[in-house]
Protein backbone atom coordinates (compact mmCIF):
# COMPACT_ATOMS: atom_id res chain seq x y z
CA UNK A 1 0.00 0.00 0.00
CA UNK A 2 2.88 2.72 1.08
CA UNK A 3 4.95 1.30 -1.97
CA UNK A 4 1.62 2.16 -4.23
CA UNK A 5 0.72 5.56 -2.67
CA UNK A 6 4.83 6.38 -3.30
CA UNK A 7 4.70 5.42 -6.86
CA UNK A 8 1.73 7.99 -7.38
CA UNK A 9 2.79 10.93 -5.96
CA UNK A 10 3.83 14.02 -7.90
CA UNK A 11 6.58 14.91 -5.65
CA UNK A 12 10.23 13.11 -6.31
CA UNK A 13 10.97 11.00 -3.80
CA UNK A 14 14.39 9.10 -3.63
CA UNK A 15 15.50 6.06 -0.78
CA UNK A 16 19.50 6.02 0.25
CA UNK A 17 20.83 3.88 2.48
CA UNK A 18 23.52 4.69 5.20
CA UNK A 19 26.51 4.89 2.28
CA UNK A 20 24.33 7.07 0.67
CA UNK A 21 23.27 5.08 -2.34
CA UNK A 22 19.95 4.92 -3.86
CA UNK A 23 18.23 2.01 -2.56
CA UNK A 24 14.71 3.10 -4.17
CA UNK A 25 13.29 6.29 -6.20
CA UNK A 26 9.40 7.00 -7.22
CA UNK A 27 8.20 7.31 -10.86
CA UNK A 28 7.90 11.55 -10.11
CA UNK A 29 11.80 11.23 -9.25
CA UNK A 30 12.89 9.29 -12.56
CA UNK A 31 10.40 11.56 -14.66
CA UNK A 32 12.59 14.49 -12.82
CA UNK A 33 15.87 13.32 -13.22
CA UNK A 34 15.29 11.63 -16.46
CA UNK A 35 16.96 8.47 -15.47
CA UNK A 36 15.49 4.58 -14.36
CA UNK A 37 15.84 3.34 -10.97
CA UNK A 38 17.35 -0.08 -12.66
CA UNK A 39 20.55 2.04 -13.60
CA UNK A 40 20.93 3.90 -10.44
CA UNK A 41 20.46 1.68 -7.89
CA UNK A 42 23.31 0.66 -5.77
CA UNK A 43 25.28 3.79 -7.01
CA UNK A 44 25.92 6.93 -4.91
CA UNK A 45 23.84 10.20 -5.66
CA UNK A 46 27.17 11.54 -6.58
CA UNK A 47 26.85 9.58 -9.89
CA UNK A 48 23.34 10.80 -10.77
CA UNK A 49 24.07 14.65 -11.25
CA UNK A 50 26.72 17.19 -11.33
CA UNK A 51 26.10 19.04 -7.98
CA UNK A 52 25.60 15.73 -6.31
CA UNK A 53 28.39 16.40 -3.89
CA UNK A 54 26.62 19.08 -2.37
CA UNK A 55 23.60 16.90 -1.68
CA UNK A 56 25.77 14.45 -0.53
CA UNK A 57 27.19 16.86 2.08
CA UNK A 58 23.67 17.41 3.21
CA UNK A 59 23.13 14.04 3.15
CA UNK A 60 25.71 12.97 5.53
CA UNK A 61 24.74 15.93 7.93
CA UNK A 62 22.11 14.99 8.07
CA UNK A 63 22.61 11.40 8.82
CA UNK A 64 25.73 11.89 10.96
CA UNK A 65 23.37 14.44 13.22
CA UNK A 66 20.33 12.49 12.64
CA UNK A 67 18.55 15.85 12.12
CA UNK A 68 16.25 16.79 8.54
CA UNK A 69 17.68 19.49 5.99
CA UNK A 70 16.13 21.52 3.69
CA UNK A 71 17.75 23.17 0.79
CA UNK A 72 16.72 26.32 -1.30
CA UNK A 73 17.26 26.43 -5.06
CA UNK A 74 20.89 24.16 -5.76
CA UNK A 75 21.31 23.89 -9.34
CA UNK A 76 21.59 20.33 -10.51
CA UNK A 77 23.28 19.31 -14.20
CA UNK A 78 21.44 15.83 -15.16
CA UNK A 79 22.93 13.65 -16.85
CA UNK A 80 20.90 14.99 -20.49
CA UNK A 81 22.44 17.98 -20.04
CA UNK A 82 19.71 19.92 -18.53
CA UNK A 83 20.38 21.98 -15.84
CA UNK A 84 17.45 22.16 -12.80
CA UNK A 85 16.64 24.20 -10.35
CA UNK A 86 15.40 22.35 -6.87
CA UNK A 87 14.55 22.76 -3.31
CA UNK A 88 14.89 19.35 -1.67
CA UNK A 89 14.65 17.93 1.69
CA UNK A 90 16.94 15.16 3.71
CA UNK A 91 15.01 14.00 6.40
CA UNK A 92 17.03 10.59 8.02
CA UNK A 93 14.65 7.70 8.50
CA UNK A 94 16.54 5.61 10.74
CA UNK A 95 20.86 4.81 10.97
CA UNK A 96 21.06 3.51 7.28
CA UNK A 97 17.82 5.35 5.71
CA UNK A 98 17.52 8.21 4.54
CA UNK A 99 14.69 9.92 2.70
CA UNK A 100 15.16 12.60 -0.24
CA UNK A 101 12.31 14.54 -1.23
CA UNK A 102 13.15 16.85 -4.23
CA UNK A 103 11.06 19.97 -6.22
CA UNK A 104 11.69 21.00 -8.97
CA UNK A 105 11.59 25.04 -9.33
CA UNK A 106 11.78 25.49 -12.94
CA UNK A 107 8.99 23.73 -14.04
CA UNK A 108 6.47 25.05 -11.57
CA UNK A 109 7.72 28.77 -11.97
CA UNK A 110 6.60 28.38 -15.81
CA UNK A 111 3.62 26.39 -15.00
CA UNK A 112 2.27 29.48 -13.44
CA UNK A 113 3.42 31.64 -15.94
CA UNK A 114 1.79 29.60 -18.54
CA UNK A 115 -1.25 29.72 -16.56
CA UNK A 116 -1.42 33.49 -16.18
CA UNK A 117 -0.62 34.04 -19.84
CA UNK A 118 -3.28 31.60 -21.08
CA UNK A 119 -6.21 33.21 -19.13
CA UNK A 120 -4.72 36.76 -20.47
CA UNK A 121 -5.15 35.15 -23.88
CA UNK A 122 -8.50 33.98 -23.54
CA UNK A 123 -9.65 36.80 -22.70
CA UNK A 124 -8.30 38.85 -25.86
CA UNK A 125 -9.66 36.28 -27.62
CA UNK A 126 -13.49 36.40 -26.33
CA UNK A 127 -12.79 39.98 -27.11
CA UNK A 128 -11.64 39.49 -30.87
CA UNK A 129 -14.23 37.06 -31.26
CA UNK A 130 -16.72 39.64 -30.22
CA UNK A 131 -15.19 42.26 -32.63
CA UNK A 132 -15.45 39.23 -35.45
CA UNK A 133 -18.81 38.40 -34.52
CA UNK A 134 -20.27 42.46 -34.96
CA UNK A 135 -17.77 42.79 -38.02
CA UNK A 136 -19.48 40.05 -39.91
CA UNK A 137 -23.34 40.41 -39.38
CA UNK A 138 -23.50 43.48 -41.33
CA UNK A 139 -21.59 42.05 -44.21
CA UNK A 140 -24.24 39.45 -45.65
CA UNK A 141 -26.37 43.08 -46.12
CA UNK A 142 -23.83 44.91 -47.76
CA UNK A 143 -23.16 41.82 -50.34
CA UNK A 144 -26.59 41.61 -51.25
CA UNK A 145 -27.12 45.26 -51.74
CA UNK A 146 -24.04 45.28 -54.31
CA UNK A 147 -25.29 42.47 -55.66
CA UNK A 148 -28.95 44.00 -56.58
CA UNK A 149 -27.35 47.49 -57.80
CA UNK A 150 -24.97 45.72 -60.29
CA UNK A 151 -27.97 44.06 -61.89
CA UNK A 152 -29.35 47.21 -62.18
CA UNK A 153 -26.25 49.01 -64.00
CA UNK A 154 -25.83 49.16 -67.26
CA UNK A 155 -21.97 50.98 -67.42
CA UNK A 156 -19.37 48.21 -66.99
CA UNK A 157 -17.35 51.08 -65.53
CA UNK A 158 -19.79 51.35 -62.32
CA UNK A 159 -19.90 47.58 -62.58
CA UNK A 160 -16.20 47.44 -61.67
CA UNK A 161 -17.22 49.18 -58.35
CA UNK A 162 -19.74 47.28 -57.20
CA UNK A 163 -17.29 44.15 -57.98
CA UNK A 164 -14.58 45.49 -55.92
CA UNK A 165 -17.48 45.61 -53.07
CA UNK A 166 -18.16 42.46 -53.50
CA UNK A 167 -15.01 41.18 -53.69
CA UNK A 168 -13.34 43.36 -50.76
CA UNK A 169 -16.44 42.00 -48.72
CA UNK A 170 -15.64 38.84 -49.51
CA UNK A 171 -12.08 38.78 -47.99
CA UNK A 172 -13.24 40.81 -45.15
CA UNK A 173 -15.58 37.53 -44.46
CA UNK A 174 -12.69 35.39 -44.98
CA UNK A 175 -10.75 36.95 -42.31
CA UNK A 176 -13.01 37.31 -40.13
CA UNK A 177 -13.96 33.29 -40.30
CA UNK A 178 -10.26 32.60 -39.49
CA UNK A 179 -10.39 35.08 -36.40
CA UNK A 180 -13.59 32.85 -35.08
CA UNK A 181 -11.16 29.94 -35.78
CA UNK A 182 -12.64 26.54 -37.00
CA UNK A 183 -16.65 26.67 -36.04
CA UNK A 184 -17.16 23.06 -36.11
CA UNK A 185 -16.77 21.14 -33.11
CA UNK A 186 -13.37 18.72 -33.74
CA UNK A 187 -13.11 15.44 -34.39
CA UNK A 188 -11.59 12.56 -32.06
CA UNK A 189 -10.50 10.20 -34.39
CA UNK A 190 -7.37 7.69 -33.67
CA UNK A 191 -4.33 9.02 -36.12
CA UNK A 192 -0.68 8.74 -36.38
CA UNK A 193 1.21 11.89 -35.62
CA UNK A 194 3.57 10.83 -38.06
CA UNK A 195 1.05 10.70 -41.19
CA UNK A 196 0.16 15.03 -40.33
CA UNK A 197 4.06 15.44 -40.26
CA UNK A 198 4.22 13.80 -43.48
CA UNK A 199 1.25 15.65 -45.09
CA UNK A 200 2.88 18.75 -43.80
CA UNK A 201 6.09 18.21 -44.90
CA UNK A 202 5.29 17.64 -48.29
CA UNK A 203 3.30 20.41 -48.86
CA UNK A 204 6.02 22.87 -47.52
CA UNK A 205 8.41 21.15 -50.44
CA UNK A 206 6.21 22.22 -52.64
CA UNK A 207 5.68 25.78 -51.41
CA UNK A 208 9.50 26.41 -50.47
CA UNK A 209 11.81 23.81 -52.39
CA UNK A 210 14.98 25.36 -50.73
CA UNK A 211 14.83 24.31 -47.36
CA UNK A 212 16.39 21.37 -45.97
CA UNK A 213 13.65 19.40 -44.16
CA UNK A 214 15.04 17.28 -41.41
CA UNK A 215 12.91 14.49 -39.87
CA UNK A 216 13.62 12.76 -36.61
CA UNK A 217 10.70 10.75 -35.63
CA UNK A 218 9.87 8.53 -32.63
CA UNK A 219 8.13 5.48 -34.26
CA UNK A 220 7.42 3.82 -30.62
CA UNK A 221 4.92 6.96 -30.49
CA UNK A 222 1.00 5.43 -30.26
CA UNK A 223 -1.67 6.93 -32.18
CA UNK A 224 -3.45 9.87 -30.71
CA UNK A 225 -6.99 10.81 -30.35
CA UNK A 226 -7.53 14.07 -31.94
CA UNK A 227 -8.60 16.08 -35.37
CA UNK A 228 -6.05 15.04 -38.22
CA UNK A 229 -6.86 18.23 -40.69
CA UNK A 230 -6.58 20.35 -37.81
CA UNK A 231 -3.66 19.38 -36.49
CA UNK A 232 -2.03 19.60 -40.01
CA UNK A 233 -3.49 23.01 -39.82
CA UNK A 234 -1.78 23.87 -36.25
CA UNK A 235 1.79 22.16 -37.39
CA UNK A 236 1.40 23.68 -40.89
CA UNK A 237 1.04 27.00 -39.34
CA UNK A 238 4.03 26.87 -37.40
CA UNK A 239 6.26 25.36 -39.58
CA UNK A 240 5.06 27.89 -42.37
CA UNK A 241 6.08 30.74 -39.85
CA UNK A 242 9.77 29.11 -39.96
CA UNK A 243 10.20 28.90 -43.35
CA UNK A 244 8.88 32.39 -43.86
CA UNK A 245 11.73 33.97 -41.43
CA UNK A 246 13.95 31.67 -42.60
CA UNK A 247 13.82 32.63 -46.13
CA UNK A 248 13.02 36.29 -45.41
CA UNK A 249 16.59 36.18 -43.24
CA UNK A 250 18.07 35.34 -46.29
CA UNK A 251 19.72 32.39 -43.71
CA UNK A 252 22.39 30.74 -45.74
CA UNK A 253 21.84 27.19 -45.35
CA UNK A 254 17.81 26.88 -44.09
CA UNK A 255 16.88 23.76 -42.05
CA UNK A 256 13.54 22.61 -40.30
CA UNK A 257 13.55 19.60 -38.20
CA UNK A 258 10.41 17.88 -37.72
CA UNK A 259 10.99 15.77 -34.60
CA UNK A 260 8.39 13.72 -32.03
CA UNK A 261 8.83 12.95 -29.00
CA UNK A 262 7.06 10.51 -25.98
CA UNK A 263 6.98 12.32 -22.44
CA UNK A 264 6.35 11.10 -19.65
CA UNK A 265 4.25 12.37 -16.44
CA UNK A 266 4.14 15.30 -17.87
CA UNK A 267 1.98 18.60 -16.57
CA UNK A 268 0.11 20.56 -19.23
CA UNK A 269 -1.87 23.20 -17.76
CA UNK A 270 -2.91 22.29 -14.67
CA UNK A 271 -3.42 18.65 -15.47
CA UNK A 272 -0.74 15.87 -14.97
CA UNK A 273 -0.25 13.28 -18.03
CA UNK A 274 0.93 10.20 -18.11
CA UNK A 275 2.21 9.82 -21.76
CA UNK A 276 2.31 13.42 -24.04
CA UNK A 277 2.79 13.38 -27.81
CA UNK A 278 5.81 16.40 -28.19
CA UNK A 279 6.09 17.48 -31.80
CA UNK A 280 8.86 19.75 -32.12
CA UNK A 281 9.72 22.57 -35.10
CA UNK A 282 12.88 23.88 -35.02
CA UNK A 283 14.29 26.33 -37.26
CA UNK A 284 17.75 27.71 -37.88
CA UNK A 285 16.46 31.16 -38.65
CA UNK A 286 16.55 34.82 -36.91
CA UNK A 287 14.64 33.78 -34.03
CA UNK A 288 11.48 35.58 -32.99
CA UNK A 289 11.62 39.54 -32.04
CA UNK A 290 12.01 40.21 -28.65
CA UNK A 291 9.24 42.91 -29.15
CA UNK A 292 6.84 39.97 -30.02
CA UNK A 293 7.43 37.33 -27.48
CA UNK A 294 4.67 38.56 -24.78
CA UNK A 295 2.18 38.83 -27.49
CA UNK A 296 3.35 36.08 -29.96
CA UNK A 297 -0.03 34.05 -29.48
CA UNK A 298 -2.24 36.28 -29.58
CA UNK A 299 -4.48 37.32 -32.56
CA UNK A 300 -3.56 40.37 -35.21
CA UNK A 301 0.33 40.09 -33.92
CA UNK A 302 2.41 39.41 -36.18
CA UNK A 303 5.97 40.62 -37.25
CA UNK A 304 5.36 40.63 -40.58
CA UNK A 305 3.80 43.88 -43.03
CA UNK A 306 1.83 41.26 -44.95
CA UNK A 307 0.85 39.25 -41.97
CA UNK A 308 -2.52 38.41 -40.61
CA UNK A 309 -1.06 37.79 -36.90
CA UNK A 310 -3.63 34.97 -36.90
CA UNK A 311 -1.31 31.71 -37.49
CA UNK A 312 -0.38 31.01 -34.33
CA UNK A 313 -3.24 31.94 -32.74
CA UNK A 314 -5.28 29.58 -34.37
CA UNK A 315 -2.49 26.66 -33.44
CA UNK A 316 -3.04 27.27 -29.96
CA UNK A 317 -6.98 26.98 -30.39
CA UNK A 318 -6.95 24.30 -31.85
CA UNK A 319 -4.16 22.79 -29.71
CA UNK A 320 -6.46 23.69 -26.48
CA UNK A 321 -9.09 21.61 -28.12
CA UNK A 322 -6.71 18.77 -28.07
CA UNK A 323 -6.33 19.54 -24.24
CA UNK A 324 -2.68 19.83 -25.38
CA UNK A 325 -0.40 23.86 -25.35
CA UNK A 326 2.27 25.28 -27.57
CA UNK A 327 5.36 26.36 -25.86
CA UNK A 328 8.20 28.22 -27.63
CA UNK A 329 11.96 29.29 -27.13
CA UNK A 330 14.10 31.22 -29.15
CA UNK A 331 17.05 32.23 -30.32
CA UNK A 332 18.53 33.69 -33.12
CA UNK A 333 20.15 30.67 -34.59
CA UNK A 334 17.66 28.47 -32.77
CA UNK A 335 14.20 28.97 -32.81
CA UNK A 336 11.97 25.80 -31.04
CA UNK A 337 7.88 25.73 -31.20
CA UNK A 338 6.39 22.56 -29.16
CA UNK A 339 3.39 21.01 -29.22
CA UNK A 340 2.69 19.05 -27.05
CA UNK A 341 -0.37 16.63 -26.92
CA UNK A 342 -1.80 13.93 -24.02
CA UNK A 343 -1.59 10.61 -25.42
CA UNK A 344 -2.95 9.30 -22.19
CA UNK A 345 -4.61 11.28 -19.26
CA UNK A 346 -4.02 10.35 -15.83
CA UNK A 347 -6.10 12.08 -12.90
CA UNK A 348 -4.42 12.14 -9.97
N1 LIG B 1 9.98 30.45 -36.35
C1 LIG B 1 9.88 31.78 -36.27
N2 LIG B 1 10.99 32.56 -36.42
C2 LIG B 1 10.90 33.90 -36.34
N3 LIG B 1 9.76 34.59 -36.13
C3 LIG B 1 8.63 33.89 -35.98
C4 LIG B 1 8.62 32.45 -36.05
N4 LIG B 1 7.36 32.04 -35.85
C5 LIG B 1 6.61 33.14 -35.68
N5 LIG B 1 7.36 34.27 -35.77
C6 LIG B 1 6.89 35.66 -35.62
O1 LIG B 1 5.60 35.62 -35.06
C7 LIG B 1 4.70 36.38 -35.86
C8 LIG B 1 3.28 35.86 -35.71
O2 LIG B 1 3.07 34.68 -36.45
P1 LIG B 1 1.60 34.29 -36.92
O3 LIG B 1 0.71 34.30 -35.73
O4 LIG B 1 1.68 33.03 -37.70
O5 LIG B 1 1.18 35.48 -37.84
P2 LIG B 1 1.73 35.88 -39.30
O6 LIG B 1 2.52 34.72 -39.83
O7 LIG B 1 0.51 36.15 -40.09
O8 LIG B 1 2.56 37.10 -39.08
C9 LIG B 1 5.30 36.33 -37.24
O9 LIG B 1 4.90 37.42 -38.01
C10 LIG B 1 6.79 36.35 -36.96
O10 LIG B 1 7.22 37.67 -36.78
MG1 LIG C 1 1.93 32.77 -39.87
Amino acid sequence: MYQRLMEHLTTAVLLLDGELRLRWMNPAAEALLAISLSRLKGLPLSSLVDGGEEIGELLAKARDEFHPFTQREARLTLVTGEVLTVDYTVSPLSADELLLEVEPRDRLLRISREEALQTRQETIKVLARGLAHEVKNPLGGIRGAAQLLERDLDDPGLKEFTRIIIEEVDRLRDLVDSMLGPNRMIRHEPLNIHKVLERVRSLLIVEQPGVWIERDYDPSLPDLSGDESQLIQAVLNVARNAMEAMTEAGVASPRLTLRTRARRQFTLGAERHRLVCEVAIIDNGPGIPESLRETLFYPMVSGRAEGSGLGLSIAQSILHQHQGLIECDSEPGHTQFRLLIPLEKHHD
